[in-house]
């Protein structure tokens, strides 16, 4: 349960760094619509441009294209700029600033242990960026400047949510205060880790060098059909219960994906399909990705034609951000001794 001394308010981020794939809608996107929908919580959505330059240069005409593209996919989601506070996180310099004190918190160890870390630097940690190891140190400032209670993410944002936990507890600690929320997670549904269509191990990803294992938000309805056909599976029909599901990495994934955009659980989609041969399956998720996720390509593209329209969308929901996160970083560093 959340602490009844902060107000209830939901922060989320997504790296503009390449295109929307189907795994951000169904782990993030589309559950941050329901959260906004469900009028319980103040919600908070944002573009971490700041984030996208830290593992590999980003050409700067393509990154502010892509901050732009993603905020459009927010918006044809269901996300409503009014509803939600809607921006980019450079616009918002308490951000950064909240970042480096918690530099000065989090320890090289806690860091060091990041799989995010240990993947993205690979062997080569000493060519690594400083933005690279001190990610999940801006991560948590993201969601702390706001005091945010819950934060909907998917699987893989796990162990970077327990890391803000662990800072927020150790400036508590540290300074004797109980000021900073601890936040709760929230990975729930059916899809909260989209795996690739070519291979049921791997997470589908916007940065896997073949197209044909994901859905990007941005195809069409014969693409989408087309990947979906494509989508390697086995040779065996649906079984009639999950358990049958073990195992079969591929044909849980697209169970998944169904029950996902379907809103049912995956027991249920098991239990309407059972016995068919995934040739069938196939065209039904084909019909229904289409049905879902055809109307927010053609919205993202129409709301691409006004770009000064989603540029003045990012600099409201600025303002709007700064009035929550500049008080708390000003109590922080008050908290922390800097004299103002
Ligand atoms: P990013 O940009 O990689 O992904 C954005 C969101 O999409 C989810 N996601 C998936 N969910 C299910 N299946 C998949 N295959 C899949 N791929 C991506 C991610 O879990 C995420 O929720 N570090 C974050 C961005 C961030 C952030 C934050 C998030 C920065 N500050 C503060 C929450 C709060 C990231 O790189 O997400």
């Amino acid at each position: 349960m959340s602490d009844p001394k902060f107000t209830p308010r939901v922060f989320s981020g997504m790296q503009p760094s390449g295109g929307l794939t189907l795994g951000n809608y169904l782990g993030a996107m589309k559950r941050w619509v329901d959260m906004q929908n469900a009028g319980t919580h103040q919600t908070i959505y944002c573009m971490v441009d700041l984030h996208a330059i830290t593992a590999k240069l980003q050409d700067p005409d393509t990154l502010r294209e892509s901050t732009r593209e993603v905020c459009a996919g927010y918006i044809a989601a269901g996300i409503d700029p009014e509803r939600s506070i809607l921006f980019n996180q450079s616009q918002v310099a308490e951000h950064t600033q909240l970042a480096w004190i918690f530099n000065c918190v989090a320890r090289m160890g806690w860091m060091g242990r990041m799989t995010q870390w240990k993947d993205k630097a690979g062997k080569n940690a000493e060519n690594a960026s400083l933005g690279l190891f001190a990610y999940p140190a801006l991560m948590a400032a993201d969601i702390l400047v706001y005091h945010a209670t819950h934060v909907p993410v998917g699987e893989d944002q796990k162990q970077h949510l327990e890391l803000t936990r662990d800072i927020a507890a150790k400036f508590n600690h540290d300074y004797g205060v109980d000021f900073f929320p601890i936040t709760e997670p929230v990975i729930e549904g059916a899809a909260t880790r989209v795996m690739n269509l070519q291979d049921g191990t791997k997470k589908m990803s916007k940065s896997d060098p073949s197209d044909r294992t994901r859905i990007n938000l941005t195809d069409d309805a014969d693409t989408i059909a087309k990947k979906i056909r494509k989508a390697k599976t086995d040779p065996d029909p649906l079984p009639d219960t999950i358990k049958g599901l073990d195992g079969r990495p591929e044909a849980r994934n697209l169970v998944n994906i169904y029950a996902g955009l379907a809103e049912v659980t995956p027991a249920e989609v098991v239990a309407q399909h059972a016995g068919s041969q995934f040739g069938h399956f196939k065209v039904a998720l084909a019909d229904l990705a289409v049905e879902k996720l055809a109307s927010i390509s053609s919205e993202m593209a129409r709301l691409m034609d006004d770009k000064a329209e989603i540029d003045r969308i990012l600099r409201r929901g600025a303002e709007r951000a700064r009035e929550i996160a500049s008080p708390i970083l000003d109590q922080t560093y008050d908290i922390v001794g800097m004299l103002r």
